[in-house]
């Protein structure tokens, strides 16, 4: 008899497909947003699941769906998962790691230019039909080139993001991780540690791509935000959490800040109603990873995952291999 999984939010149908040949696939391509009762109910009898970083996958799930043995997450973040409880119950947790670097970080910059030259304040502005003459400082914006990049998380994306600035823009890069980059990668990256106060002084425009945990909570806070420059812009690729949206509106509302780029929200899909009444933010519904290519290519990983483990012992990007030794 064929394992049994549970794909838990809508997918390719073409991964749904993958997945048939080897499976017994309950699936959800109605996307609907499943409570953990729910999510609990429709895994009793499966031994994976295919999630996004919507499922939260604690000990009180793992109690309740005593079959299960992987969660293979559609995600390089897993912030949805208590890896420890994941561990003590044996369950192997995957995500999707390296295939979405590169697109990730196009997007970083895409987001930081979109926040620095007022592309989306400008484009309402049109829109709306406001524009009835030029002006010489009509959405004048902050340089982009040439300026100090600062980025908090220094992995794969934030590498990728590095490069972009250097060889792309011709910008300083300074970081700031908890590890240091060996030599070779800093020059690869032309990029320079600092210390986190460092970080926020001098960065032009600040790169958040570091991944959230209990430690990292609300590491951009009102504290922060009042060390950095007032001009400068700050981009949040990374998770929800990390910054204190509330602190955040605050420092754009009376000019602390001058401008922010947020792809991810404490609470998201919900965003902080002072935030949506900023003029000086640019606002994306966590889009990072989205491109055609790129998603398939999470999707593909995620059921590669799930394929290598159930049926042959060896999944490709285990977050936990401890359970494989045990
Ligand atoms: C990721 O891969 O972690 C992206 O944020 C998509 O959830």
């Amino acid at each position: 008899m064929k394992p049994a999984v549970l794909v838990a939010r809508a997918v390719f149908p073409e991964v749904l497909d993958k997945l048939a040949q080897h499976f017994e696939v309950s699936s959800n391509q109605d996307d609907v947003l499943w409570t953990p009762t729910e999510l609990a109910q429709q895994l009793q009898g499966q031994q994976g699941v295919f999630t996004t970083g919507s499922q939260r996958i604690d000990a009180a799930l793992l109690a309740a769906c005593p079959d299960l043995k992987i969660c293979a997450n559609m995600a390089v973040g897993y912030n949805n998962f208590d890896l420890d409880a994941m561990t003590e119950a044996g369950v192997l947790a995957t995500n999707t790691p390296d295939v979405l670097t590169e697109t990730t970080a196009d997007f970083g910059f895409a987001l930081l230019l979109a926040t620095a030259r007022r592309i989306s304040e400008s484009e309402h502005f049109l829109r709306a039909g406001l524009w009835n003459h030029w002006r010489y400082d009509l959405f004048a914006g902050a340089e982009v080139h040439g300026r100090t990049l600062g980025i908090l998380g220094m992995g794969r994306i934030g590498q990728g993001i590095a490069k972009r600035g250097a060889f792309g823009f011709g910008m300083k890069v300074i970081y700031h991780n908890r590890s240091r980059l060996d030599d070779a990668t800093e020059a690869t990256c032309q990029a320079r540690w600092v210390s986190k106060e460092e970080l926020l002084r001098n960065s032009d425009h600040l790169m958040l791509v570091l991944p959230y945990s209990a430690a990292s909570h609300h590491s951009i806070g009102q504290l922060e935000l009042a060390q950095m420059k007032h001009t400068a812009t700050l981009v949040n690729i990374a998770r929800g959490g990390i910054v204190d949206d509330a602190a955040l509106a605050a420092a754009l509302r009376t000019g602390q800040l001058a401008a922010a780029g947020l792809d991810v929200f404490e609470g998201e899909p919900v965003v902080h109603p002072d935030l949506l009444a900023c003029h000086n933010v640019v606002l994306t519904p966590h889009i990072a990873s989205a491109t055609q290519p790129t998603r398939l290519a999470m999707a593909q990983l995620a059921a590669d995952n799930l394929i290598g483990f159930l049926l042959h012992g060896k999944p490709l990007t285990p977050l936990n291999p401890q359970v494989l030794a045990a």
